[in-house]
């Protein structure tokens, strides 16, 4: 049974600017009431100021789009852990598709950012997910094995720390999404590779991303191991994204039991 308390993350990617952030986190404020998950933004650097500022004392979590796999020194552009740190950050992503595509992570590279953000007391929420051509070659678990493997390697003990979000690639800013049972059939690989890593993978939080909106949010976030939402293009949108909430809070009182005699 599903008894945790559900993550809905924001990323922003690269959008925003300081007005639209502003009018954004005032729509978001005003429409959230008594959220019953955690909810987090990922948030460009440079705003990482601004919105740690508007969040304040809010129920809005602050995250990071990416960190430095280094601890601080000759790294110019890189942002390091402890930077993060100093803004109240609390999450980053780590290893999303577009810093692997187009950055050339690789698993080794996203194994050491999940280490360096953990013991920063970060959560990194690691991501892992096939593109269109694995998918078809029938590699999909294959993949995300693989991805998270070298994660689990690395950090050992403390992988119950980690989140971990299933992003098809081709799933992402396309409109396509996994279905329902599509996306717990993966989720359902991942949770079994961290029950054989650790006793404690029970509380690990595995999130859906990938076209994920105010229509299809509700029957992927009621899959028993889809314990939250990495949500792009519809974060940027305050009425959408409050409906992903919505969803994710009817998941959870379906989960509990609540309501029912
Ligand atoms: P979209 O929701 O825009 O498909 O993006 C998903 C994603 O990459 C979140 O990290």
């Amino acid at each position: 049974m599903n008894d945790k308390k559900k993550l809905i993350a924001a990323n922003w990617k690269m959008n925003g600017d300081l007005a639209a952030n502003e009018a954004l986190l005032h729509a978001i404020l005003a429409g959230i009431g008594d959220a019953a998950c955690d909810l987090a933004l990922a948030v460009p650097a440079p705003y990482l100021a601004q919105v740690q500022a508007l969040t304040a004392g809010t129920v809005l979590a602050l995250a990071a789009q990416d960190v430095s796999q280094h601890e601080a020194g000759a790294y110019t552009g890189e942002v390091s852990a402890a930077m993060l740190r100093d803004f109240g950050v609390r999450y980053t992503l780590v290893g999303h598709s577009e810093r692997r595509q187009y950055h050339g992570e690789t698993d080794q590279v996203v194994a050491q950012k999940a280490q360096r953000a953990l013991a920063a007391g970060l959560t990194p929420i690691v991501c892992v997910g096939e593109t269109l051509q694995e998918r078809e070659a029938g590699q999909t678990e294959a993949v995300v094995r693989r991805q998270l493997a070298a994660v689990i390697q690395r950090n050992g003990h403390c992988i119950s720390e980690v989140a971990l979000a299933y992003e098809p690639v081709w799933a992402i800013g396309t409109g396509h999404t996994a279905s329902p049972a599509q996306a717990q059939a993966v989720h359902a690989v991942l949770r079994a590779q961290l029950r054989a890593a650790s006793a404690q993978a029970g509380r690990i939080r595995l999130l859906y991303g990938g076209s994920l909106n105010a229509a299809n949010a509700a029957p992927l976030l009621a899959q028993p191991d889809i314990d939250g939402g990495l949500v792009g293009g519809a974060s940027l949108k305050a009425p959408d994204f409050l409906a992903i909430i919505a969803a994710a809070h009817g998941a959870a009182v379906i989960a509990s039991g609540v309501g029912k005699e």
